[in-house]
């Protein structure tokens, strides 16, 4: 049985490897937008959640959702290329969506770029459902798929 680290909430000292791994794993061909800063002002927002599964004090992945009143979007996600495909992104993202769930909320709410075909496998293997193309999202010239995954209680 395979063992998977635990996530927790993001500490200070773990947001250079969150925007490291954002700007080369998520933000590729982007100018880089999650830089350290942004991601310690997530840190410190109360309606974001930055988390991390951590080991051995290395970030093996990340998630960051904001929270509104009846729903939450998950803004960041990435796993460490060498740990792909071993359960941890389905691990984030169900942390992310258990907090939700306390939280009240109905909805989760996510974009992907069009063009990352295994995002979007991974995302309707978790049960997320496209509702829109969203044309030049990104920069103006890549587009996103906008995803929505309704809550049970
Ligand atoms: C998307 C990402 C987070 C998935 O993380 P992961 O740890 O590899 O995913 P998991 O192992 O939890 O996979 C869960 C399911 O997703 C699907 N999936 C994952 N990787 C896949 C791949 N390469 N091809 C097809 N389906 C895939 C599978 O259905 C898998 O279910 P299974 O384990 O029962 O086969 C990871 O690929 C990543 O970090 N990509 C770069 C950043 C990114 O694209 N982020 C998302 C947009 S912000």
């Amino acid at each position: 049985m395979q063992v998977l680290p635990c996530i927790r909430l993001a500490r200070p000292t773990e947001a250079g490897a969150i925007a490291a791994l954002s700007r080369d794993c998520i933000e590729t061909g982007l100018a880089w937008r999650w830089t350290p800063a942004r991601v310690m002002r997530s840190m410190r927002d109360p309606a974001t959640n930055v988390a991390v599964a951590n080991e051995f004090g290395a970030v093996l992945g990340f998630s960051i959702m904001h929270f509104d009143d009846a729903s939450a979007h998950l803004l960041l996600l990435a796993v460490m290329p060498h740990l792909r495909e071993r359960g941890l992104g389905r691990h984030l993202v169900e942390w992310q969506e258990d907090c939700a769930r306390i939280a009240g909320s109905e909805l989760i709410r996510a974009e992907a770029r069009a063009d990352n075909a295994v995002a979007l496998a991974f995302y309707a293997e978790l049960g997320w459902q496209v509702t829109a193309r969203v044309s030049g999202y990104y920069e103006g010239r890549i587009d996103a798929l906008r995803m929505e995954k309704r809550l049970s209680a």
